[in-house]
């Protein structure tokens, strides 16, 4: 039995279904659903399905339009009520979930345009509150909904149930919170362009249904599933409402179940298959409960806290206090690049050869500052032949302001130069014209989108000269996945492999650093580091492979648990001072970026935050105090 398809534990108050991958829970649903249409068709019935929109279920239903078109799936008897739409917003809006829901679903399938209800946001202010009533009323006309899909939002709401919700809400309009509109602020580019209300449907409406799933990917929805599945039930959580529905069940894939109890401290659970790293998490989890450091914790301590397992002999707790300090102790280098002509058997990386050449990949023109900048200025100054890898151009990163600043340096340039062709005046011209027609959320013409690539190219080489890489190691790969002018990606293709993979072999690294973010499965971080996987997989037979270290640091946004991180390097005071000034070059993304995502703050503060907290958690745990830490896991492929 594998901790996915463990038994409900005792602090989970709502059915779960762990999978794999998005890909997996997306299929199960999409076969339920099916069923009930082909089941009610038999017998010459509707189904009537509550839909969500939103990332998470993109794959059901490209799931649904690949049954309709490949196994005959019919949606002659279906008949949809969608939870929610924006308030005010129009319904060809491309940020619109009328929009949404004919691109991915509707159009694509032989559904009754008469069976669809999708909340209108152009209804008037005077009309809103009988139009919300009929909504419902029609829900309960058809008989009600079979089966309801449900997406969670990070303040947990679910619909646009945002906290405060009450248990017996009904359709209506309601105020969006805070954190939601800064998560839209993906679709509508600036957050001043997200409506502030919404219409949805209420807890109430969605409890009437007869059966409920709601569906949970990656890493950030998962503090906000175990308050949902294991918190109290609290207006402050809607979907901790759902822990009373009589049929429900949450279909999680391994990340956003991540934070349960059965991964986080499954001794607490009764399930618990004992190995190394968890014995390292529960000593860590230990001594963060208790305050105390590492080597100060008894055999009491472990005995009164559910360890008592870890604790077979008297004073056991010794032993097992020095094993583990040691393991975290052994984390911390200050050579990134190992450390010449020392015994290298308790160190993170090997000694020779003495001066190892790096590729440092960055998704997005500053992560590789931001993530690791202390890193990178230490492997350079140690010697190393390092090369900085820029995988995507970032360009639809960059404010239409900054993008028309630099067309109009252009003209002035043009003035000055007494041979002028008119050429440059050209450019400025188009830009003008293209961003003056541009309307809200549009994508940007090509002439745009270029001048916005090569300000985060300019800005990339300064940061990469400040850390004095050589010119000719810095790259600029501009993967075509990410070339839609969009948020929306293409999929990861051969092309985007290839120019990775022709980086790598060229350089023959000794050392690959590159942006781990495994958890958040449909970002753009994972498809760069899918596309290092593939190249690394093409490479597998070339004889220098097998002396290439991969190690993986985390994006903007998260860090590693402590349990998990096999390189820790220490930043002094100074360190962190130089790997500011090196994240600054990056003007086109301070003060407030085009893409804040969860936090508001710059991405210099953010970076130095997570590099203190995890220096203040070495420091809490009784290892060395220092001013900040960059963090690494080893990666085997
Ligand atoms: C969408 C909806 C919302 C989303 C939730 C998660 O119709 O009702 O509750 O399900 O905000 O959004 P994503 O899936 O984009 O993370």
């Amino acid at each position: 039995m594998t901790i996915l398809d463990q038994p409900q534990t005792k602090f989970e108050k709502i059915p779960i279904k762990l999978f794999d991958a998005p890909n997996d829970a997306s299929h199960h649903v999409a076969k339920k659903i099916a069923k009930l249409i082909r089941e009610r068709q038999a017998k010459g019935q509707k189904a009537v399905l509550g839909l969500a929109t939103g990332a998470t279920p993109l794959e059901v239903y490209e799931e649904l339009i690949r049954m309709h078109r490949e196994e005959d799936l019919s949606f002659q008897n279906v008949i949809t009520f969608n939870l929610d739409e924006y308030y005010p917003l129009a319904p060809d809006s491309p940020q619109s979930y009328n929009f949404y829901m004919d691109h991915y679903l509707f159009d694509h399938i032989d559904i009754p345009k008469e069976n669809i209800n999708v909340p209108l946001g152009t209804v008037s202010s005077e009309e809103i509150s009988q139009y919300c009533e009929d909504y419902e009323a029609k829900i309960d006309e058809v008989g009600g909904i079979d089966i309801q899909l449900l997406g969670i939002g990070r303040t947990g709401h679910i619909g646009f149930n945002e906290p405060g919700s009450h248990l017996h809400s009904q359709t209506r309009v309601v105020k969006l919170d805070p954190l939601t509109i800064s998560d839209a602020t993906r679709e509508f580019i600036k957050e001043e362009y997200v409506p502030r209300m919404a219409i949805t449907m209420g807890i109430k409406s969605i409890f009437k249904a007869r059966k409920v799933y709601l569906l949970a990917w990656g890493e950030k929805k998962a503090k906000v599933v175990s308050q949902a599945v294991e918190g109290e039930i609290t207006g402050e959580i809607p979907a901790s409402y759902l822990q009373n529905h009589p049929n429900v069940k949450f279909l999680l894939d391994k990340w956003a179940g991540q934070h349960l109890s059965r991964f986080k401290t499954p001794w607490l659970t009764g399930f618990c298959e004992w190995d190394d790293f968890l014995r390292k998490r529960a000593v860590i989890w230990l001594s963060m409960k208790l305050g105390k450091p590492i080597l100060k914790l008894t055999d009491r301590d472990y005995k009164e806290n559910d360890l008592g397992e870890l604790i077979p002999l008297p004073n056991y707790s010794q032993q097992l206090n020095v094993e583990i300090f040691d393991q975290l102790q052994h984390t911390i280098t200050g050579w990134p690049g190992g450390k010449p002509d020392a015994d290298d058997t308790n160190r993170p990386e090997r000694a020779t050869p003495a001066k190892k050449r790096v590729i440092v990949f960055s998704p997005h023109p500053d992560d590789d500052v931001i993530s690791m900048g202390g890193t990178l200025l230490k492997l350079v100054e140690q010697g190393h032949d390092v090369h900085v890898a820029y995988q995507t151009s970032g360009n639809i990163a960059v404010f239409d302001d900054d993008a028309m600043r630099f067309a109009e340096f252009v003209k002035f340039l043009e003035l000055k130069d007494a041979k002028s062709t008119g050429h440059y005046e050209e450019i400025h011209r188009q830009v003008v014209e293209d961003l003056s027609k541009k309307k809200q959320g549009e994508k940007d013409s090509d002439i745009v989108r270029s001048i916005k690539g090569l300000i985060r190219r300019g800005e990339a080489t300064a940061a990469c000269r400040f850390c004095e890489v050589k010119d000719e190691n810095v790259h600029f790969l501009n993967m075509p996945f990410y070339e839609t002018g969009g948020v929306q990606k293409k999929g990861l293709g051969e092309d985007d492999i290839r120019i990775v993979a022709d980086l790598i072999q060229k350089v023959q690294p000794h050392q690959i650093f590159a942006a781990g973010d495994l958890r958040d499965p449909h970002g753009t971080h994972k498809v760069c580091l899918d596309a290092i996987f593939g190249a690394l997989k093409s490479l597998k037979s070339e004889s220098w492979i097998k002396d290439c270290n991969l190690w993986l640091y985390r994006g903007a946004w998260q860090e590693w648990d402590v349990e998990e991180i096999e390189m820790a390097i220490p930043l002094s005071p100074m360190d962190v001072m130089k790997k500011r000034k090196a994240i600054f070059k990056h003007q086109s993304q301070k003060d407030h970026p085009v893409f804040p995502g969860e936090d508001n703050r710059e991405f210099w503060q953010r970076a130095e935050e997570r590099n203190s907290t995890t220096a203040k958690l070495y420091d809490r745990l009784g290892l060395t105090e220092y001013e900040g830490i960059e963090a690494f896991v080893k990666y085997n492929y």
